[in-house]
């Protein structure tokens, strides 16, 4: 095996929340490593958009529309976008506020977008990658399920979920040649207008800043790509050494 190389030419990557943020800055950096990309999301316009960039740039891009808060939707997205080599469960919500006043239909909204769409897509897409001998899955997690966040409590529990489902899984499909892992960002510049929160979120990591979306996306090209062969069931903190204090 070739581990020094992040070439995934011939390979379908399928990026769900792929039109905005982190699932969007991985499209980009997974299609400049030469996989075709399958872009998920709601946002039409914003699909168009991102397909024509990859397009522009060489690479072969489409877009499945699918709102994932919807189990019937999740597997639909998963059986249309067919053979999928790389999947990044990316798409995901993050509702903040003190657990007395919390609406329990957010809590609901949470879990269904956060962990039962991975846990749908994945249903159908982990099977389809043991049975052709390979694979490599990423969920997106966040430090939020690692530390306690002031009003992060149901947010935390649907990334600190993820996280487990990422271990069995890897357990699950290890003989079968498909590695599952989870990146947990911490705070990341993707909703414009809100760098300021960003910032004072990012003043609390080591590093003393919030991430850009490209600095995500390369951890997933990694755990994409043969250059982390010997990694599965793992959650690499790609947050500014937050968890580590
Ligand atoms: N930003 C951060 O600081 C941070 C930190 C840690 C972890 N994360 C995690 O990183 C992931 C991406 O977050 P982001 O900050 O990049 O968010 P973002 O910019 O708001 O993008 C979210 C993406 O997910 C899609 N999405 C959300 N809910 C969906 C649903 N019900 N059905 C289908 N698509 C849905 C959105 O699609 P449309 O817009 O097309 O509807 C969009 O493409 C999330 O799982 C988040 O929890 C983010």
């Amino acid at each position: 095996m070739n581990t020094e190389t992040n070439d995934l030419s011939g390979l379908v990557a399928l990026v769900t929340g792929a039109t905005s943020g982190i699932g969007r800055a991985s499209a980009r950096v997974l299609a400049r490593a030469g996989a075709d990309v399958i872009i998920h999301g709601r946002d039409a316009a914003r699909a168009a958009a991102v397909v024509a960039e990859l397009e522009a740039a060489g690479a072969k891009a489409s877009f499945i529309a699918g709102d994932l808060s919807s189990a019937s939707e999740a597997r639909r997205v998963a059986i249309e976008a067919g053979v999928v080599d790389i999947l990044v469960n990316n798409a995901g919500q993050s509702i903040w506020g003190p657990t007395g006043d919390f609406d329990p239909a957010d809590v609901d909204a949470m879990y269904s977008t956060n962990i039962r769409a991975p846990f749908i897509v994945s249903s159908v897409i982990a099977p389809a990658m043991a049975e052709r001998g390979r694979g490599s899955i990423i969920n997106v997690g966040s430090m939020a399920g690692a530390i306690g966040l002031q009003n992060g409590a149901a947010y935390g529990a649907t990334k600190a979920a993820l996280a487990a489902m990422t271990r069995s899984w890897a357990v699950e499909y290890a003989d079968f040649g498909v590695r599952v892992n989870t990146v947990a960002p911490g705070p990341v510049y993707t909703k414009p207008g809100s760098r300021g929160l960003y910032d004072s979120l990012g003043g609390t990591t080591i590093l003393k800043r919030a991430a850009e979306p490209d600095e995500i996306a390369q951890t997933i090209l990694f755990l994409a790509s043969p250059a982390s062969s010997y990694l599965t069931g793992t959650t690499i903190a790609a947050d500014g050494g937050r968890t580590a204090i």
